[in-house]
């Protein structure tokens, strides 16, 4: 068993890796991260997380293009240059095109003990949990990870791309494989700017 000490040095050592070697990465192994991912806590322990794992050339071929045809619609009603349209897709798909593994995170929207807003967000929670989770599995495997929001601009395309059941909300991508980058640790806000300790006095 890893020492305290090792277990928070492993936790802050977790980096977003964006660049991948070819290396192919065992189901096995993926299947582990997956299994770990479900360990995360969950409202109700409903546990509404669901995964899709994507490695195949053409379904990631598939995918790619569904989400970056929505980026460059939306960057043209944003008003973005035809050359900064352009950019962006081609840096998307080459970023999802070198990731041998690409894992689509989803919420059961039926999943819920009751048709409310705030049920609702703690399925988003929950499966935002799991998602942290698979990253910290990811890193455990000695792979890279990277949690890519580019799924909420696109959860109809992404759905439709993937065939996914009706219920199934995309939430986030995860493109992990073995690091061919070491980023430097980024720096965290201070913990005095960030935390308030309770007072016994409400007038302190
Ligand atoms: C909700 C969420 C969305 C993110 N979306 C993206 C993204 O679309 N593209 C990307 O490269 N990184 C994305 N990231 C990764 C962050 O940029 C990264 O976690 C942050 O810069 C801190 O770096 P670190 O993960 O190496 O500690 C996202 C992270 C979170 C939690």
């Amino acid at each position: 068993m890893p020492t305290k000490s090792e277990l928070h040095t492993f936790l802050r050592t977790r980096r977003s890796i964006r660049r991948f070697k070819p290396d192919p990465v065992p189901e096995s192994v993926i299947e582990e991260i997956l299994a770990t991912a479900t360990f995360a806590p969950s409202a109700h322990n409903r546990q509404p997380w669901r995964f899709v794992v994507v490695t195949d050339l053409s379904v990631k071929a598939r995918l790619g293009k569904a989400v970056t045809d929505k980026m460059r619609a939306d960057m043209q009603t944003e008003g973005a240059s035809e050359t900064d349209i352009e950019k962006r897709v081609a840096t998307s798909l080459r970023r999802m095109d070198e990731a041998p593994v690409v894992i689509v995170l989803c919420r059961d929207k039926n999943d819920v003990r009751a048709d409310t807003p705030e049920e609702a967000a703690m399925g988003v929670q929950s499966t935002a949990a799991a998602g942290l989770q698979l990253l910290l599995a990811t890193h455990a495997e000695g792979l890279g990870g990277n949690w890519i929001c580019w799924a909420l601009y696109a959860q109809e395309e992404t759905c439709a791309a993937l065939n996914l059941p009706e219920s199934w909300e995309p939430q986030a991508f995860y493109f992990l494989g073995y690091p061919d980058e070491a980023p430097k640790i980024k720096d965290r806000k201070p913990i005095k700017e960030i935390v308030k300790w309770s007072q016994t006095s409400p007038d302190v």
